[in-house]
Protein backbone atom coordinates (compact mmCIF):
# COMPACT_ATOMS: atom_id res chain seq x y z
CA UNK A 1 0.00 0.00 0.00
CA UNK A 2 1.57 3.20 -1.05
CA UNK A 3 0.15 6.15 0.95
CA UNK A 4 2.47 9.19 0.36
CA UNK A 5 0.53 10.50 -2.71
CA UNK A 6 -3.08 10.06 -0.75
CA UNK A 7 -1.48 12.02 2.82
CA UNK A 8 -3.74 15.13 2.38
CA UNK A 9 -2.65 18.78 3.70
CA UNK A 10 -5.04 18.83 6.74
CA UNK A 11 -4.18 14.62 7.65
CA UNK A 12 -0.14 15.01 6.98
CA UNK A 13 -0.83 18.47 9.83
CA UNK A 14 -3.09 16.59 12.59
CA UNK A 15 -0.89 13.28 11.89
CA UNK A 16 2.00 15.50 12.97
CA UNK A 17 0.01 17.38 16.14
CA UNK A 18 -0.64 13.90 17.26
CA UNK A 19 2.56 12.77 16.97
CA UNK A 20 3.94 15.96 18.68
CA UNK A 21 1.30 15.65 21.58
CA UNK A 22 1.64 12.16 21.81
CA UNK A 23 5.40 11.57 22.55
CA UNK A 24 7.08 15.10 21.91
CA UNK A 25 8.46 14.00 17.76
CA UNK A 26 8.45 17.17 15.52
CA UNK A 27 7.78 16.09 11.87
CA UNK A 28 9.59 18.75 9.57
CA UNK A 29 7.19 19.54 6.69
CA UNK A 30 7.18 17.28 3.84
CA UNK A 31 7.87 14.00 5.87
CA UNK A 32 5.25 12.08 4.32
CA UNK A 33 7.65 9.81 3.05
CA UNK A 34 8.81 8.91 6.60
CA UNK A 35 5.29 8.44 7.56
CA UNK A 36 4.54 6.00 4.91
CA UNK A 37 7.68 3.97 5.02
CA UNK A 38 7.38 3.51 9.22
CA UNK A 39 3.77 2.77 8.93
CA UNK A 40 2.53 0.98 5.51
CA UNK A 41 2.87 -2.65 6.91
CA UNK A 42 1.24 -1.64 10.43
CA UNK A 43 -1.82 -0.19 8.43
CA UNK A 44 -1.71 -3.06 5.90
CA UNK A 45 -1.99 -5.60 9.40
CA UNK A 46 -4.79 -3.58 10.81
CA UNK A 47 -6.18 -3.02 7.54
CA UNK A 48 -6.54 0.72 7.42
CA UNK A 49 -6.30 2.40 4.20
CA UNK A 50 -5.76 5.92 4.97
CA UNK A 51 -3.94 8.61 7.59
CA UNK A 52 -7.42 9.96 8.19
CA UNK A 53 -9.12 6.68 9.33
CA UNK A 54 -5.88 5.60 11.25
CA UNK A 55 -6.28 9.01 12.99
CA UNK A 56 -10.16 8.18 13.50
CA UNK A 57 -9.50 5.01 14.47
CA UNK A 58 -6.65 5.62 17.37
CA UNK A 59 -9.32 8.60 18.74
CA UNK A 60 -11.71 5.69 19.43
CA UNK A 61 -9.38 3.33 20.85
CA UNK A 62 -10.19 0.33 18.42
CA UNK A 63 -8.00 -1.62 17.95
CA UNK A 64 -6.39 -0.32 22.00
CA UNK A 65 -2.71 -1.73 21.13
CA UNK A 66 -3.05 0.92 17.28
CA UNK A 67 -1.89 4.59 19.10
CA UNK A 68 1.00 2.74 21.17
CA UNK A 69 2.07 0.79 17.85
CA UNK A 70 2.02 4.03 15.83
CA UNK A 71 4.23 5.95 18.49
CA UNK A 72 6.76 2.75 18.51
CA UNK A 73 6.67 2.80 14.86
CA UNK A 74 7.27 6.62 14.46
CA UNK A 75 10.08 6.53 17.02
CA UNK A 76 13.89 5.79 15.97
CA UNK A 77 15.71 3.36 18.33
CA UNK A 78 19.05 2.96 16.81
CA UNK A 79 21.64 2.50 19.68
CA UNK A 80 24.47 0.86 20.06
CA UNK A 81 27.14 -0.39 23.35
CA UNK A 82 29.47 2.35 24.13
CA UNK A 83 27.66 4.80 21.93
CA UNK A 84 30.18 7.71 21.56
CA UNK A 85 32.46 6.06 23.98
CA UNK A 86 33.11 9.53 26.01
CA UNK A 87 30.33 9.39 28.47
CA UNK A 88 31.43 5.82 29.60
CA UNK A 89 35.33 7.39 29.88
CA UNK A 90 33.75 10.34 31.86
CA UNK A 91 31.97 8.10 34.02
CA UNK A 92 35.23 5.52 35.09
CA UNK A 93 37.90 8.17 34.91
CA UNK A 94 36.04 11.10 36.29
CA UNK A 95 32.61 10.72 38.26
CA UNK A 96 32.82 7.32 39.84
CA UNK A 97 36.19 7.97 41.50
CA UNK A 98 34.68 11.21 42.32
CA UNK A 99 31.56 10.03 44.41
CA UNK A 100 34.55 7.13 45.90
CA UNK A 101 36.45 10.43 47.17
CA UNK A 102 33.30 12.05 48.42
CA UNK A 103 32.21 8.86 50.37
CA UNK A 104 28.87 9.08 49.00
CA UNK A 105 26.40 5.91 49.14
CA UNK A 106 23.68 4.17 47.24
CA UNK A 107 24.10 5.87 43.30
CA UNK A 108 21.27 5.88 41.53
CA UNK A 109 21.25 6.00 38.01
CA UNK A 110 18.58 6.58 34.94
CA UNK A 111 19.06 5.69 31.23
CA UNK A 112 16.23 8.04 29.87
CA UNK A 113 15.30 6.76 26.78
CA UNK A 114 17.08 3.35 26.60
CA UNK A 115 15.66 1.66 23.79
CA UNK A 116 16.84 -1.85 23.26
CA UNK A 117 19.14 -1.72 26.23
CA UNK A 118 22.57 -1.02 25.00
CA UNK A 119 22.51 2.42 27.21
CA UNK A 120 21.83 0.87 30.67
CA UNK A 121 23.43 -2.35 30.11
CA UNK A 122 26.74 -0.53 29.05
CA UNK A 123 26.49 1.69 32.04
CA UNK A 124 26.52 -1.56 34.09
CA UNK A 125 29.65 -2.52 32.40
CA UNK A 126 31.18 0.50 32.76
CA UNK A 127 30.59 0.24 36.58
CA UNK A 128 31.77 -3.47 36.66
CA UNK A 129 34.95 -2.66 35.15
CA UNK A 130 35.71 0.65 37.27
CA UNK A 131 34.75 -1.98 40.92
CA UNK A 132 36.91 -4.32 39.11
CA UNK A 133 40.02 -1.81 39.50
CA UNK A 134 39.10 0.11 42.72
CA UNK A 135 40.25 -1.28 46.14
CA UNK A 136 37.41 -0.05 48.05
CA UNK A 137 34.12 1.60 46.51
CA UNK A 138 30.75 2.80 47.28
CA UNK A 139 29.08 2.09 43.93
CA UNK A 140 28.76 -2.21 44.20
CA UNK A 141 25.22 -0.87 45.60
CA UNK A 142 24.62 1.34 42.54
CA UNK A 143 21.13 0.91 40.59
CA UNK A 144 20.16 1.65 36.96
CA UNK A 145 16.61 2.60 35.80
CA UNK A 146 15.81 2.31 32.36
CA UNK A 147 13.43 3.69 31.18
CA UNK A 148 11.80 4.33 27.46
CA UNK A 149 8.38 5.04 25.68
CA UNK A 150 7.90 2.31 23.89
CA UNK A 151 6.70 -1.24 25.04
CA UNK A 152 8.19 -3.26 22.59
CA UNK A 153 11.61 -1.75 22.92
CA UNK A 154 11.34 -2.35 26.52
CA UNK A 155 10.65 -5.73 25.85
CA UNK A 156 13.83 -6.53 24.31
CA UNK A 157 15.91 -4.63 26.57
CA UNK A 158 14.31 -7.06 29.72
CA UNK A 159 14.96 -10.21 27.31
CA UNK A 160 18.89 -8.80 27.82
CA UNK A 161 19.78 -11.42 24.86
CA UNK A 162 21.11 -10.18 21.50
CA UNK A 163 22.39 -11.57 17.63
CA UNK A 164 25.65 -11.52 16.56
CA UNK A 165 25.06 -8.30 14.14
CA UNK A 166 23.65 -6.18 17.49
CA UNK A 167 26.44 -7.30 19.79
CA UNK A 168 29.34 -6.24 17.12
CA UNK A 169 27.96 -2.73 17.15
CA UNK A 170 30.58 -1.23 19.55
CA UNK A 171 31.93 -4.29 21.57
CA UNK A 172 34.89 -5.73 21.78
CA UNK A 173 35.22 -8.99 22.02
CA UNK A 174 37.62 -8.90 25.51
CA UNK A 175 33.61 -7.43 26.90
CA UNK A 176 31.75 -10.10 24.85
CA UNK A 177 33.61 -12.65 26.26
CA UNK A 178 33.61 -11.23 29.98
CA UNK A 179 29.92 -9.79 30.19
CA UNK A 180 28.15 -12.17 27.75
CA UNK A 181 27.18 -15.66 27.98
CA UNK A 182 26.95 -17.35 24.42
CA UNK A 183 23.46 -18.79 24.08
CA UNK A 184 22.99 -20.86 20.22
CA UNK A 185 22.94 -17.92 18.26
CA UNK A 186 22.47 -15.27 20.73
CA UNK A 187 24.59 -13.55 23.55
CA UNK A 188 23.16 -13.03 27.01
CA UNK A 189 24.01 -10.29 29.06
CA UNK A 190 25.43 -11.54 32.21
CA UNK A 191 23.62 -11.89 35.07
CA UNK A 192 25.88 -9.68 37.26
CA UNK A 193 25.30 -6.95 34.40
CA UNK A 194 21.47 -7.59 34.61
CA UNK A 195 20.69 -7.24 37.92
CA UNK A 196 21.79 -3.80 38.43
CA UNK A 197 19.16 -2.57 36.06
CA UNK A 198 15.28 -2.20 36.21
CA UNK A 199 13.17 -1.18 32.84
CA UNK A 200 10.02 0.72 33.13
CA UNK A 201 7.36 2.24 30.76
CA UNK A 202 8.09 6.42 31.20
CA UNK A 203 6.82 9.25 28.53
CA UNK A 204 9.22 11.71 29.18
CA UNK A 205 6.32 14.37 28.34
CA UNK A 206 4.59 12.78 31.63
CA UNK A 207 5.35 13.61 35.35
CA UNK A 208 8.11 11.56 36.41
CA UNK A 209 8.87 12.48 40.10
CA UNK A 210 7.39 8.98 41.28
CA UNK A 211 10.97 7.82 39.72
CA UNK A 212 12.37 9.07 42.51
CA UNK A 213 16.14 11.70 42.64
CA UNK A 214 18.53 10.40 40.87
CA UNK A 215 22.57 10.84 40.97
CA UNK A 216 23.53 10.90 37.42
CA UNK A 217 20.81 10.90 34.16
CA UNK A 218 21.75 9.43 30.32
CA UNK A 219 18.84 11.54 28.33
CA UNK A 220 20.77 10.85 25.20
CA UNK A 221 19.84 10.89 21.23
CA UNK A 222 15.91 11.96 22.04
CA UNK A 223 15.78 15.27 22.66
CA UNK A 224 17.15 15.98 19.29
CA UNK A 225 13.81 14.88 17.75
CA UNK A 226 11.41 17.89 19.92
CA UNK A 227 10.67 21.26 19.42
CA UNK A 228 12.16 23.97 21.73
CA UNK A 229 9.72 23.74 24.74
CA UNK A 230 9.51 20.59 24.55
CA UNK A 231 13.43 20.76 25.50
CA UNK A 232 12.78 23.39 27.95
CA UNK A 233 10.40 21.53 29.93
CA UNK A 234 12.15 17.99 30.23
CA UNK A 235 15.57 19.70 30.82
CA UNK A 236 13.92 21.83 33.71
CA UNK A 237 11.99 18.50 34.99
CA UNK A 238 15.48 16.59 34.51
CA UNK A 239 17.03 19.09 36.67
CA UNK A 240 14.58 18.71 39.44
CA UNK A 241 15.19 14.86 39.55
CA UNK A 242 18.60 14.95 40.35
CA UNK A 243 20.44 14.98 43.96
CA UNK A 244 23.03 17.93 44.64
CA UNK A 245 25.71 18.21 42.01
CA UNK A 246 23.86 15.23 39.87
CA UNK A 247 25.15 15.18 36.35
CA UNK A 248 23.40 14.96 33.21
CA UNK A 249 24.65 13.41 29.71
CA UNK A 250 23.05 14.22 26.80
CA UNK A 251 23.98 12.91 22.69
CA UNK A 252 27.03 14.44 20.81
CA UNK A 253 24.23 16.36 18.54
CA UNK A 254 22.47 17.90 21.74
CA UNK A 255 23.20 20.25 24.48
CA UNK A 256 21.45 22.48 27.39
CA UNK A 257 22.61 25.35 25.94
CA UNK A 258 19.22 27.99 25.14
CA UNK A 259 16.85 25.38 26.89
CA UNK A 260 18.57 25.58 30.13
CA UNK A 261 20.15 27.42 33.07
CA UNK A 262 20.29 24.70 35.74
CA UNK A 263 23.33 23.20 34.49
CA UNK A 264 27.28 23.90 34.28
CA UNK A 265 28.74 22.66 31.12
CA UNK A 266 32.06 20.38 32.12
CA UNK A 267 34.73 20.33 29.57
CA UNK A 268 36.56 17.39 30.97
CA UNK A 269 39.98 14.80 28.82
CA UNK A 270 37.22 12.29 28.28
CA UNK A 271 34.11 14.42 27.44
CA UNK A 272 31.80 16.86 27.76
CA UNK A 273 28.68 16.46 30.41
CA UNK A 274 26.30 18.68 32.55
CA UNK A 275 26.66 19.07 36.45
CA UNK A 276 23.01 20.38 38.44
CA UNK A 277 24.61 24.21 39.79
CA UNK A 278 24.54 24.73 43.46
C1 LIG B 1 17.64 7.04 19.19
S1 LIG B 1 17.10 6.12 20.60
C2 LIG B 1 18.36 6.53 21.76
C3 LIG B 1 18.74 5.35 22.64
C4 LIG B 1 19.90 5.60 23.59
N1 LIG B 1 19.60 6.65 24.53
C5 LIG B 1 21.18 5.92 22.82
O1 LIG B 1 21.60 7.09 22.83
O2 LIG B 1 21.74 5.03 22.20
C6 LIG B 1 15.73 7.14 21.11
C7 LIG B 1 14.79 6.45 22.08
O3 LIG B 1 13.91 7.45 22.61
C8 LIG B 1 12.65 6.85 22.81
N2 LIG B 1 11.63 7.93 22.90
C9 LIG B 1 11.12 8.70 21.90
N3 LIG B 1 10.23 9.56 22.39
C10 LIG B 1 10.17 9.34 23.74
C11 LIG B 1 9.43 9.91 24.80
N4 LIG B 1 8.54 10.90 24.59
N5 LIG B 1 9.61 9.45 26.05
C12 LIG B 1 10.52 8.44 26.28
N6 LIG B 1 11.25 7.87 25.32
C13 LIG B 1 11.08 8.31 24.06
C14 LIG B 1 12.47 5.94 21.60
O4 LIG B 1 11.50 4.94 21.84
C15 LIG B 1 13.89 5.39 21.42
O5 LIG B 1 14.05 4.16 22.07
Amino acid sequence: MGITSTIAPDDYKKFKNFLENACGITLGDGKQYLIASRLTKLLRTEQISSVSELLAAIQKGQPSHLRDQVIDAMTTNETSWFRDCSPFEVLTKEIFPQWDLDSKKHCKIWSAACSSGQEPYTISIALSEYIAMTTTTNLNSAKIMATDISASMLQEAKRAEYDENIIGRGLSSERKQQFFIRNGERWRVADVIKQRVSFKEQNLLAPYDSLGKFDIIFCRNVLIYFAADRKIDILHRIARSLNPRGVLFLGAAETVTGYSDAFDMIRSDSGVYYRLKD
